[in-house]
Order: structure tokens, then sequence, then C-alpha cells
């Protein structure tokens, strides 16, 4: 079998690295001229170190990286009123949340990629013209001034969220779903929260000075993500950091006081496209879904996906099962989205600024759980098992193909 990945993110990258250990032929075509380095994801919660540790370069990143404390909501003063204490779960386990920036990551996937024999052409954007027959499937690519057609058993777009293959498969403006109104701005800073008395991780609950403060680097870096008006451009988001930081952050500090690495604003979606197989067409990750990055489900819910992409290929390339599969792949990762995946994710933004603080830490369910689960070890490891329900074990669809 020989699939063909389109974009070098980290869901294509681990793609790449399940498929060839597999002995399955693969090629990733990515349209920049290196990894993207903008500051993303940090966090890596269970089911993301399950796939992460599959494709062997979870020691890595656990060396490089770092495990978090804890996380912490907190009033806007910095008072703390609920947390999840993560120091009781030894490192070596499945349920110990990993952090090392995304970027760092992609540099170490795309090492062993490399190192798996996985060929990963960079240069090569892929164009809206794809088609597939009985047999094959293929797509044009750009190639500086050149275009050219590349063919495959399977082609997967793992090309983020503005994808091309989503867009050629269902409409350019095809992907259902909403829009966050709210902006956001991802900053890596350098700040001493700690002097606060801030944990690894933090949520402040306000109306309009939310933000999630967490520590990503053991050298002392914080990503902090607040909300901002809507509209402007990265230069005038820039201008505005120092006063935002000087409203929300604790100690209000004075430009002098932090020294910043970079920042990201970006726009927050939810949406869920209408498929995720189409013959020999698959989407997986952020070409298929969107949500906002409260609580890390982005990433990780997108790893999720190419785990069990490569379990159901990987199935067919032995004989065990029909195609039948990559309808179940599709069935079963929509349904990660719609039942986990978006309404954990949206709930977790709202948690921050919906309602008032004192009505939030009162009347929130989630608090609660929380509270009770802090006192109740055999409830919080329940919580802590039902957080790996974004896998999925794909044996259970094998149809053994009819013998010729
Ligand atoms: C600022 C920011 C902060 C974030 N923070 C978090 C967070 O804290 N937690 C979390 O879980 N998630 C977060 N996310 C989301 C997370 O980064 C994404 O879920 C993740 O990067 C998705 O990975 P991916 O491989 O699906 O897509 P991407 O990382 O988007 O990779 C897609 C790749 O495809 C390539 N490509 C695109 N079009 C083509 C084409 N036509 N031909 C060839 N190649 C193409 C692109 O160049 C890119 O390399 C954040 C995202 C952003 C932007
Ligand atoms: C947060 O930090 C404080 C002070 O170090 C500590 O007492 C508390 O247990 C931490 N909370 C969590 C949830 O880790």
């Amino acid at each position: 079998m020989k699939v063909t990945i389109v974009g070098a993110g980290p869901s294509g990258l681990i793609l790449g690295i399940l498929l060839q250990k597999r002995g399955i032929t693969t090629r990733i075509l990515e349209a920049a001229d290196k990894l993207d380095a903008q500051p993303r994801a940090c966090h890596y919660a269970g089911p993301g170190k399950y796939e992460l540790e599959r494709a062997g370069v979870l020691e890595k990143i656990q060396a490089e990286g770092f495990h978090p404390g804890g996380v912490t909501w907190r009033y806007k003063d910095g008072a703390a009123v609920a947390g999840i204490d993560q120091k009781s779960i030894p490192e070596s386990s499945v349920h110990r949340m990993v952090c090392l920036p995304l970027g760092r990551v992609c540099e170490i996937l795309y090492d062993e990629a490399i190192a798996s024999g996985v060929e990963i052409l960079f240069n090569h954007k892929v164009l809206g013209n794809i088609g597939q027959t009985e047999t094959t499937a293929w797509v044009d690519v750009s190639i500086n001034a050149d275009v050219q057609r590349f063919e495959a058993d399977y082609i997967v777009g793992c090309d983020g969220g503005n994808s091309q293959i989503r867009r050629a498969l269902f409409g350019e403006m095809e992907f259902p779903g909403s829009t966050w109104e709210q902006q956001i701005v991802a900053s890596n800073v350098y700040y001493p929260f700690e002097k606060f008395g801030y944990n690894d991780s933090n949520f402040i609950v306000h109306p309009t000075d939310w933000y999630m403060a967490a520590k990503i680097t053991k050298d002392g870096m914080w990503r902090v993500t607040y909300g901002d008006v809507p509209g402007l451009t990265k230069e005038e988001y820039e201008k505005r950091l120092p006063m935002r930081y000087k409203q929300m952050l604790p100690g209000a500090p004075e430009p002098s006081e932090f020294k910043i690495a970079n920042i990201g604003p970006y726009k927050m979606h939810q949406r869920l496209a209408e498929k995720m197989r189409v013959g020999r067409f698959l989407l997986a990750a952020d070409a298929a879904h969107l949500c906002n990055p409260f609580g890390g489900l982005g990433l990780v819910g997108g790893i999720a996906d190419v785990g069990c992409l490569c379990d159901a290929l990987d199935a067919m390339n032995k004989g065990l099962t029909d195609d039948s599969i990559l309808d179940e792949y599709s069935r079963v990762r929509r349904e990660k989205y719609q039942t986990i995946v978006d309404p954990m994710s949206t709930a977790n933004f709202k948690r921050l600024w919906e309602k008032e603080p004192d009505k939030a830490f009162a009347e929130d369910e989630f608090f609660k759980v929380l509270e009770k689960a802090n006192k109740d070890e055999k409830l919080m490891n329940k919580l802590r098992e039902a957080s790996m329900a974004l896998c999925h074990d794909m044996a259970q669809f094998y149809k053994p193909p009819v013998q010729a």
C-alpha cells in the first residue's frame, strides 16, 4: 500500500511515522519550505501521549519538556478557587500531561519520520485539482513554477484548518460550524508568574480580562493566551499587548518587567467536516475539525484521529479487513468531535467569561465535580480513564475481505 499525506504539521508527521513503521510506503507533501514555528499547542494529555509513544518520540519529548504540576482556576486578583493536582501521578503514566512547544515537537517528529524512511517533500503545494478512480487517487502539486501529478492508493489531508483537500472535496466554503466572535492572542513571554503564587497552568475567570497563563518550557517561558478587540493586524496587537498585560496580569507589569518571545493573534472556530472519507481521500485533525484551544483538545483530538487512521489502513494492508473500516473511521472520529471535543472545548472556554466570576465558581457543575474528585481518589481516577475516550480501538470493525 502507498499513502500520500498532505501537510507536514503534527498530525501529518505522526501519521507518516506510524504508517511507515508498519511497512506502508508513505510520502508527505508540504507547501511551505520548512516546518511551522508559530506559537501553538504545547500540552499533550493522555490520548496524545499514547500516540506519541507509539510513534517512538515520547521519550525524547519527556526529556526535553516537563510535566506540569497542576492547573488552577483563579479570580483576576490571583485567588485560586479550584484546581487539579497532577503531581501525584507518576511521570511515566499516560495520564500525566507532558509539555513541550509544538514547534520543537514537530522537529523531533520530522527527524523520526526521516529516520523511519518517510519521504518528505517541502515546497510541494497541493492544488484544487484532485481526482480518483477505482484503483488510485491523485493530486496536482505546484512545485516552483511546475505542476506535477502525484498518485497513491490513499491520500490523507492533514493540511490544517484551511485544508485544500477538504475544500476540493466539499466546496470552498463548506465547513459546517461557527466562528467565535472573540479574538485571541497567544503570546510567549518571560515573566515570573511563580512570584505571584501561580501554578504551572492557570485559567483566569473574568468577563473581559479572562486569560490562560501556563509555563511551557523548563527555562521559564510562559504562554499567555488572552482576548482582545477583533479585527486588528498583528502589529496592532503587538502595540496593544503592554496595555493588556498591565490590565490583566498579576503585578500589573511595565514593559521593562517582561520579555516577549513572540505573539500570534488568531480567530477560533468550532467546525466539523461533513465526512472524513470520500473514496480514496481521507481527512484528519484540523483539516477535518477545529475547536478553540482552551483545554488542549484540538491537537490531542487530531493526534487521536491519526492513531485510528493508521490502525485502519494497517489492518487493510494486512488483509484483516476490507475498506469499510474507513467509513467507520469517519463515523467514529466525527462522533468523538461531536460528543467530546466540541462540547468540552466550548464549555472550557465559556467557563472563563460567560458568568460573573462569583457566579461561575458557585454554579458551574465542573467546579463541583473537581471539588468532589479532589477528595475522592477513585472518582479522580475514573475521570482520568474517561479522558482516554478520545482514542478508539478500530479492531472491532474488522470485516475480512471476501477472497477472490
Ligand atoms: C496560535 C495557536 C495556538 C494554539 N494553541 C493550541 C493549544 O494550546 N492546544 C491545542 O490543543 N491546540 C492548539 N492549537 C491548535 C493546534 O496547533 C492544531 O490543532 C494543530 O497544529 C493541528 O495540526 P495539523 O497537523 O492538523 O495541522 P497544521 O499544524 O495546521 O499543519 C498543516 C500543514 O499543512 C500544510 N499545508 C496546508 N495547505 C497545504 C497544501 N495545499 N499543500 C501542502 N501542504 C499544505 C501547512 O503548511 C502545514 O504545515 C493552536 C493553534 C494556533 C494557530
Ligand atoms: C498550586 O500551588 C500551590 C502553592 O505551591 C499549592 O499549594 C497547590 O497545591 C497547587 N495547586 C495545584 C492544583 O497544583
